[in-house]
């Protein structure tokens, strides 16, 4: 039997990253969202109009989406109700967000410089990529009062610096799928995966192809 439901967000889970992006004064702001989602070298990212994030994303157009493993799960969770924004909303006053200015420092991260892009990546993250946006897009403009309170960002992803020990032996440009980890959110929880099932039809395709 289903039954309709209206969930209040439609959190199905996805991989959770860790956003850098430049602040005015020169200094890197960190936000940790889930939104996501790929197609070739592109990263389509929703955020909330509001977030410190945005707002430097749409000043700068730079990015570093830095992919925490599953173990990285305690700073994922120390990341959450923050904001680098000092005149945060009414919502996020009341669901007890704080003002963070040094996010790194707080939370215990290192920041490494980036290559192509002025934002600092995370160094303790895995998967770091370094991104420009390309498009964005006003999200919600068919709902009366919630018009642009959401963006689809288009980001193009220049360079991916990632650990060896998920890549697989010899082919420095493939993951191995077994060893990299990702951290889920699913529905405000968060996970891990589990094993691979069995091997994936579409794997008969040689990757490079897609390139
Ligand atoms: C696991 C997790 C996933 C999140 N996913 C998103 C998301 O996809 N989009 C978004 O706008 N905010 C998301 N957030 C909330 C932001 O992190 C939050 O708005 C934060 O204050 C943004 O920081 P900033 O204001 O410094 O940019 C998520 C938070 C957590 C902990």
């Amino acid at each position: 039997m289903h039954q309709t439901i209206d969930p209040a967000i439609l959190y199905w889970g996805s991989a959770v990253i860790i956003i850098s992006t430049r602040n005015p004064d020169g200094t890197t702001n960190l936000a940790p969202m889930s939104s996501t989602w790929w197609l070739g070298q592109r990263c389509m990212l929703g955020l909330a109009a509001e977030s410190q994030t945005t707002f430097n994303l749409r000043r700068t157009k730079q990015c570093v989406l830095n992919l925490p493993s599953d173990t990285m799960i305690s700073k994922v969770n120390a990341l959450a109700k923050m904001t680098g924004r000092q005149d945060m909303s009414p919502f996020k006053t009341a669901a007890g967000y704080r003002y963070v200015k040094d996010k790194f420092k707080v939370v215990q991260l290192t920041p490494m410089s980036s290559e192509m892009v002025q934002p600092s990546r995370i160094l303790e993250s895995p998967v770091q990529m370094e991104a420009e946006v390309a498009a964005v897009n006003e999200m919600n403009r068919d709902e009366e009062g919630r018009e642009g309170s959401f963006l689809g960002l288009e980001v193009k992803v220049l360079r991916i610096p990632a650990e060896e020990n998920i890549l697989q032996v010899g082919e420095p440009n493939k993951v191995n799928a077994d060893r990299w980890r990702p951290l889920m959110h699913v529905f405000q929880h968060l996970y891990g995966l589990s094993a691979r099932l069995q091997p994936s039809r579409l794997a008969e395709i040689d990757e490079e192809k897609y390139r």
